[in-house]
């Protein structure tokens, strides 16, 4: 029992740790250093290259903390756990939400507006893209704030 909580615990942090660090590296290194350094036709094809990586490792995270998530939940906890947790379910599920939106509408757009050279119409995608990802970066620091502190607030 104790093995299986420390695998689940351990995955469920590796996928914490991929998706909200990415999106931090993403927001606060990446973009800023892309606006200033490259013009359009440069920068909008490098965000495509970088999203469609970066995205491919979220489904993976989003998976991993569903699975470990609803296995420490169920398997380990026996659903018997605390408003943090609920909390953090809540989060998750809303954070899911927006990235599966993220993914099948602007980033899918933006992908047909770069192959056409179209950059005001990508530059668009990017800003709806990147405000999104504003607002699940706040959520992923809170519901791992609350994961990792929540217990402590009972
Ligand atoms: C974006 C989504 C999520 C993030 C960022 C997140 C983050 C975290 C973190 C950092 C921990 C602390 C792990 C440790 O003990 O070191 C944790 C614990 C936990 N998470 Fe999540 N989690 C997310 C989604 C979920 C989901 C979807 C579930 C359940 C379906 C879940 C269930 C749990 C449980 C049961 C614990 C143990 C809490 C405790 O022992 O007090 N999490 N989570």
């Amino acid at each position: 029992m104790t093995l299986q909580l420390a695998v689940a615990i351990a995955l469920h942090q590796l996928a914490t740790v991929i998706w909200v660090g990415g999106m931090f590296f993403a927001h606060f290194a990446l973009r800023s250093s892309a606006q200033h350094r490259l013009d359009p036709p440069q920068r909008l094809p490098l965000l495509l290259s970088v999203f469609q990586r970066f995205f491919a490792w979220v489904w993976i995270a989003v998976a991993v903390l569903w699975v470990s998530g609803l296995w420490i939940f169920l398997g380990i906890y026996e659903g018997a756990m605390a408003w943090h947790v609920d909390a953090m379910i809540g989060l998750a599920l809303v954070m899911t939400a927006l990235f599966a939106y993220i993914y099948f509408v602007p980033y899918r757009a933006l992908g047909q507006r770069v192959a056409a050279a179209d950059w005001d119409a990508s530059g668009r995608r990017v800003a709806i893209i990147r405000r999104i990802i504003l607002v699940n970066l706040g959520l992923g620091i809170i519901a791992a704030m609350l994961g990792s502190a929540g217990r402590y607030l009972q």
